[in-house]
């Protein structure tokens, strides 16, 4: 077996619509306050799309950012993977619709459908591809359009979630990158398939293919049970994080970024509180783009870039739960 190499994140870029939803705009919707919102989930602000745009638009902005920084043409991206519970459609994946827009020729790809997870997901699928030899670049994706899937009628959900797209380039690391032991380092990843009832789009698929009567149903929505959520996401967060430094021997203190998937304050803060991460490393910005599904952990790792607490040399760790249930945890050096 030849020995592997490592991967590292060598760009990033990320995307948001620029139509605001706001708490204020909810409070003329559905029965809910901007009090109410803000203490229980943490969210003022979420970007949606206008009509017509789709997930693959979403993902084109965010990888024509990531490629414009790193100097890379989309030539020379040899795969595409795109995290997505809303693809613009069934088939063809929204790997192919981007490929083409994005003007990757050459290149192959195809979509990872693990909710919220669907970031950290496609960065592994991608980390194997490179660190077998087999690729150089890859172009790694979370995106969704989660306004396309939303009942505006329910304020249990609509409140939540948001639209975004966040690319990231994977490529091998060189030989100084290995010294410094930058790259991705470990990730943890469990499915949990019994929480398929607690969060889950239920027709459009071949159990429930769209009739009259599922869309009188409601069953082209997210229907969540959201304490159930709530617990599991703290219970699997913490403990799966845990568990990675544990076997890779590092202290939580040692964390300088914790990039958290944001589902709600309470979750990430509790996570934090249970890992004893002190609060300055822990990322939230949930409060100006709400829950965009796979795009959470790339437009965290962007606010932390932004607001000086990812550079090159930290060690970082990502973690996400989502539908499914998935759970998902990365370790990494950030290398760019
Ligand atoms: O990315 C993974 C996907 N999702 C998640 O991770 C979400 C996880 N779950 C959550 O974040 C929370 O469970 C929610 C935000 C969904 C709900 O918060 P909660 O604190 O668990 O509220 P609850 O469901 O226990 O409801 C408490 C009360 C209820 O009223 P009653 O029965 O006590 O009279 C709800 O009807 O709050 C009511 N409520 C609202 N009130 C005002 C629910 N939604 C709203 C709302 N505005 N938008």
């Amino acid at each position: 077996m030849p020995s592997l190499r490592r991967a590292k994140i060598s760009a990033l870029g990320t995307y948001v619509p620029p139509r605001l939803l706001t708490n204020a705009d909810l409070e003329k919707m559905v029965d809910t306050t901007d009090q109410w919102i803000t203490e229980r989930v943490g969210i003022r602000e979420r970007h949606i799309v206008e009509k017509g745009v789709a997930t693959s638009d979403l993902a084109l902005e965010a990888a024509r950012v990531c490629l414009r920084e790193r100097g890379a043409a989309p030539e020379s991206v040899e795969a595409i993977i795109v995290g997505t519970v809303t693809p613009d459609m069934a088939f063809p994946s929204t790997a192919c619709l981007l490929q083409y827009k994005l003007g990757a020729k050459g290149a192959w790809g195809f979509d990872v459908s693990a909710a919220c997870s669907g970031f950290v997901y496609a960065l592994q699928a991608g980390a194997q591809l490179v660190q077998t030899g087999a690729h150089d670049r890859v172009l790694v994706i979370g995106a969704d359009v989660m306004s396309s899937i939303i009942d505006y009628t329910d304020r249990a959900t609509c409140i939540i979630f948001g639209d975004g797209a966040g690319a990231v380039l994977l490529e091998p690391c060189t030989p100084a990158d290995e010294a410094e032991g930058l790259g991705l380092l470990d990730f943890i990843h469990e499915v949990d398939g019994s929480g398929g009832c607690s969060l889950n789009m239920p027709a459009g698929g071949s159990l429930n293919p769209a009739t009259h009567q599922t869309v009188d149903r409601k069953m082209h929505f997210v229907h969540q049970d959201g304490q159930a959520v709530f617990k599991y996401a703290v219970r699997k967060m913490a403990e799966a994080s845990e568990r990675i430094l544990e076997r890779n021997n590092i202290a939580g203190g040692k964390v300088r970024c914790f990039v958290p998937h944001q589902a709600n304050r309470r979750i990430i803060t509790a996570t934090a509180d249970r890992l004893k991460m002190p609060a300055d490393r822990v990322i939230i910005n949930i409060d100006r783009y709400g829950n965009t599904t796979a795009a959470t952990i790339p437009l965290a790792m962007q606010t932390a870039r932004e607001e000086g607490k990812l550079k090159k040399g930290d060690l970082c760790l990502l973690a996400a739960v989502g539908a499914g249930f998935t759970v998902g945890v990365t370790l990494l050096r950030w290398a760019c």
